[in-house]
């Protein structure tokens, strides 16, 4: 792996402050693989806390709002993300862009914002299963990537990409190791094609039921820089035996 791996647990709508022990335990992990970088991103109720009560590991937020303060209710804004502790945000996640309407327009005008506040950012982007059924899926990453990544001069160096097929999330279906890096090879030369040279620094995870038993092959395929994980990053178990996957690809 060309790139310091990089796996980003996503805990979606799930955690409470009972939970922080697996962080706790999933920082321990972290420090175990200094090869890998390691990341969390709980819930907003638990970023302060989760941050707080971590070492080794980013503590991140799932969204984060365009605007820097105002009349949004129920939304948070990067800086607030900031001030709680948090290095980076994930932004338009499928979950996102399907459940609450977000385009890409708005996921580009997010990852601005956060890299605005000095945050790290995840461009989530992905096909749907009929998308890709039509043989579209490469065209439909692309012009999600066309109008969601952020412009070259907002700090390339702090974005990353997460395909994540909204067919393979939470289903236990992954793609082929080769479509897998088709799809990932297509991302870089995007990626080179916005940002130049940088785009080679640019680390491209693989998202959607990467679990224990599969992340060793995933990581291996083309291009994949790392993966971000929904329902197997809950439980310090199973998640860190992904990065000791992920440390495995790094020192053979
Ligand atoms: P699962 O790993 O549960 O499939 O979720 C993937 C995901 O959506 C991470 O953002």
């Amino acid at each position: 792996m060309a790139l310091r791996p990089y796996i980003v647990g996503n805990w979606k709508m799930n955690g409470t402050r009972a939970t922080l022990a697996e962080a706790r335990a999933i920082d321990r992990a972290a420090a175990r693989h200094p090869a890998v970088e390691v990341a969390l991103a709980p819930p907003f109720t638990l970023v302060m806390a989760m941050a707080e009560a971590v070492q080794e590991i980013a503590v991140g937020g799932q969204d984060c709002h365009a605007k820097p303060s105002g009349a949004f209710t129920g939304d948070v804004a990067a800086a607030q993300l900031a001030d709680a502790g948090a290095r980076f945000a994930i932004v338009g996640h499928s979950e996102r862009r399907t459940l609450h309407g977000e385009g890409d327009g708005l996921v580009r005008a997010k990852a601005e914002a956060a890299l605005a506040e000095g945050l790290g950012v995840i461009v989530c982007v992905g096909e749907t299963e009929a998308e890709r059924d039509a043989g579209q899926a490469e065209a439909v990453v692309a012009s999600q990537l066309a109008g969601s990544l952020p412009g070259a001069e907002a700090g390339v160096e702090r974005v990353s990409v997460a395909y994540e097929p909204v067919w393979a999330i939470g289903t236990g279906r992954v793609p082929s190791l080769d479509d897998v890096g088709a799809m990932h090879r297509a991302i870089r030369a995007h990626l080179a094609a916005a940002y130049g040279a940088a785009g080679a620094g640019v680390r491209i995870l693989y998202g959607g039921s990467v679990n224990a038993a599969n992340a060793l092959e995933l990581l291996g395929a083309d291009e994949v820089s790392g993966a971000l994980v929904g329902g197997a990053s809950l439980t310090a178990e199973s998640f860190s035996a992904i990065i000791a996957a992920a440390a495995q690809r790094v020192e053979g």
